[in-house]
């Protein structure tokens, strides 16, 4: 297949509507876009992407009140919930509506919504006019792509087009909440903290933590595999570390690279490393630093941990995921 390159929304959404995939630009990172209601363009999406046909996908609506594209019902506290963070890097989890085609939900009887903050990607949704799933743009178990020239090195000549946009700002992919069973649960975290959740649906419960037969509400939670499927890996064996390891610890054998907020005194001995300047910097390029240290072919990579405040847990949860465990 011959991978078009666009800049335009129209065209964008035209091939949408046509059934074909295009990589568009969001907030947080860049999605493969398909018609949600076309079953067989939603089997090639999954097909491109080489993922599980057990992984459900998100579904993007350009305006909060379209959701019933997607959802048969809107619980009350996802009300709560989208009244003050749509659009932005907040996907609900929903009742479905049976218009969505069963490959998007992978079978399960919710739906995840979303309605990004981004004018490119509000802009094709409005003109396809149709609900798009869109997952990441990525080949699956890779880092997202939130450029669009990693969207091009995992998916060229695998989709129909790339929208040729500027990097994602957020840079890792947006906070998941399930609302369709008792209690909200988040399931993904995000540039939307569960500190934020909380302010408004106080009873929102952490998926990760403590007992999850206390937090999950449903048989149908455990299974969303995004939450216990390994994810984002690069090649490079990934080591997460509190401070940047010294030369000596580095050995001079390795080819190895080092990211995160402070430097240290072994930091020339990496040939490949990147300082950041604040923890949203950070994860704005932690994707796009992994895929630099496989085009150079580094064996390892040290992470600095990402720290406990703000998009800090988020940043943490996919350098867990990138170390493997
Ligand atoms: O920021 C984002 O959310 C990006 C951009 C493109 O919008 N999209 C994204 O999609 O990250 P994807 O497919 O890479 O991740 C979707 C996540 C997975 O962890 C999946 O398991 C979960 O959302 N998910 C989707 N539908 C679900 C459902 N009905 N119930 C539980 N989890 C669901
Ligand atoms: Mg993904």
């Amino acid at each position: 297949m011959l991978t078009e390159y666009i800049d335009s929304t129209e065209r964008a959404a035209r091939i949408i509507r046509e059934g074909g995939l295009v990589a568009f630009p969001t907030e947080t990172v860049f999605g493969i876009g398909v018609d949600a209601t076309n079953g067989d363009a939603v089997a090639r999406l999954f097909e491109a992407k080489g993922r599980p046909s057990n992984n459900p996908l998100i579904v993007h609506l350009d305006d909060g009140g379209h959701w019933p594209r997607a959802a048969s019902e809107l619980p009350m506290v996802a009300e709560l919930l989208l009244d003050v963070f749509w659009p932005g890097p907040l996907t609900v989890v929903l009742p479905k509506l049976p218009a969505i085609s069963d490959q998007v939900t992978a079978g399960l009887s919710t739906v995840g919504v979303r309605v990004p903050d981004h004018s490119i990607a509000r802009e094709i949704l409005r003109s396809a006019a149709v609900p798009v799933a869109a997952p990441s743009a990525n080949r699956s178990g890779r880092p997202s792509g939130t450029t669009w020239q990693a969207v091009a090195e995992d998916l060229d000549g695998r989709i129909d087009a790339i929208f040729t946009a500027d990097s994602t700002t957020i840079g890792i992919e947006s906070t998941v909440v399930d609302c369709s069973g008792p209690l909200p649960v988040l399931l993904r975290p995000g540039a939307i903290t569960l500190q934020q959740l909380q302010r408004v649906a106080p009873e929102t419960k952490d998926f990760r933590a403590g007992d999850k037969r206390q937090v999950v509400a449903s048989a149908e939670q455990v299974n969303s595999p995004g939450i216990l499927h390994p994810h984002y890996q690069p090649s490079a064996k990934v080591r997460i570390v509190e401070v940047p390891p010294t030369g000596v610890s580095v050995g001079a054998s390795a080819v190895s690279a080092f990211c995160g907020l402070e430097g240290g005194a072994g930091i020339d001995a990496f040939a490949l490393s990147r300082i950041f300047g604040s923890i949203e910097e950070y994860a704005a390029g932690f994707y796009e630093f992994l895929r630099e240290v496989d085009r150079q072919s580094c064996e390892m990579v040290f992470v600095q941990a990402a720290p406990g405040d703000g998009i800090g847990p988020a940043l943490r949860d996919r350098q867990r995921r990138a170390a493997g465990g």
